[in-house]
């Protein structure tokens, strides 16, 4: 694999093999900590991040790799002096072994893809998608279930230009027997192309407009935040779907709760208590599966 821009590009087997990666990467990181000695790999961020590009970087420095880094290329990159973005990468592509982008176009890693000499990763493309979250989010819920065939799960929150649930629908396309809930406000849908993509693929999606259209024994609760920074119109009002304790309540011991974060509202700070609540290990477990990736696609071993 050269370029990771896609969730359509991963295979059944590719998963299960980056997971196995990742298991043993976990287990036993120190086997691990010259794998990318003398590699460099760049982070080129032009929207806000904390857990991916930082969980990047951490995955980089413990395979004993280096890092180039602007956080805010917006700004703090010559695209403030107006180079284009493929201007800058094949700049930036001479100096480094892979390119880690974030950009809020949706189109931009792709795009980045065909002018770069070095693998590039989407760190997240605009509403399009964001496939490293989506790896980490399919590797949790293999951690906490063991499998993800017959997997029930309700995706909430803003369906429409949340990334994260663009590339994760993706990879349940790759199991056998999913049910997907989605809830949703009307405006924040889950776009037509994902629910197509689903029916074609053979997967249950099931649109949903309260709490109670999701069975209490639901596998997983996958809560995301409204992408406000990507409305239209600023003045647009979205009575979120709050998850707190007795919501949670109403669902089985068994339903984990999962959410890519950062979180506000959405979900209520006393579910944290909640042994359910596994959205602190999903951005902890994300580290490994980047650390995995990255091993796949630079070291020489
Ligand atoms: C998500 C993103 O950037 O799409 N964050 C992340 O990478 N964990 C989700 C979000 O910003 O709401």
């Amino acid at each position: 694999m050269s370029h990771v821009l896609s969730c359509d590009q991963f295979t059944r087997s590719s998963l299960e093999e980056l997971f196995v990666l990742t298991d043993n990467i976990q287990a036993d990181g120190s086997k691990y900590s010259r794998a990318l000695a003398g590699k460099i790999v760049a982070t080129i961020f032009y929207e806000p991040s904390t857990r991916t590009r930082l969980s990047f970087e951490a995955a980089v420095a413990r395979l004993g790799g280096n890092i180039i880094s602007t956080e805010n290329a917006k700004e703090m990159s010559s695209a403030i002096k107006g180079e284009s973005l493929l201007d800058t990468i094949r700049v930036v592509a001479g100096y480094c072994d892979a390119i880690v982008l974030r950009h809020f176009d949706s189109k931009a890693a792709l795009k980045a893809a065909s002018v770069a000499s070095v693998p590039i990763i989407n760190a997240g493309s605009g509403s399009g998608e964001h496939p490293t979250q989506a790896l980490l989010d399919a590797y949790t819920i293999y951690k906490y279930k063991q499998s993800l065939d017959g997997l029930t799960i309700a995706v909430l929150g803003d369906l429409l230009f949340g990334r994260t649930v663009h590339s994760l629908v993706k990879l349940l396309t790759l199991y056998k027997d999913v049910t997907i809930y989605g809830l949703s406000r009307d405006v924040l849908a889950l776009p037509d192309e994902y629910v197509s993509l689903l029916a074609k693929k053979g997967v249950r999606y099931i649109a949903c407009i309260s709490f109670a259209d999701i069975p209490a024994e639901v596998d997983v609760l996958y809560h995301t935040r409204t992408q406000t920074e990507r409305f239209q119109n600023s003045d647009l009002q979205i009575e979120e779907f709050v998850i707190d304790q007795s919501v949670m309540n109403s669902f089985s011991p068994q339903t984990i709760l999962l959410h890519p974060l950062p979180r506000r509202h959405e979900i209520a700070p006393e579910i944290d208590q909640d042994s359910r609540a596994v959205f602190f290990q999903q951005s902890h477990l994300g580290m490994y599966v980047r650390m995995a990736l990255l091993y796949n696609l630079l070291s020489n071993q």
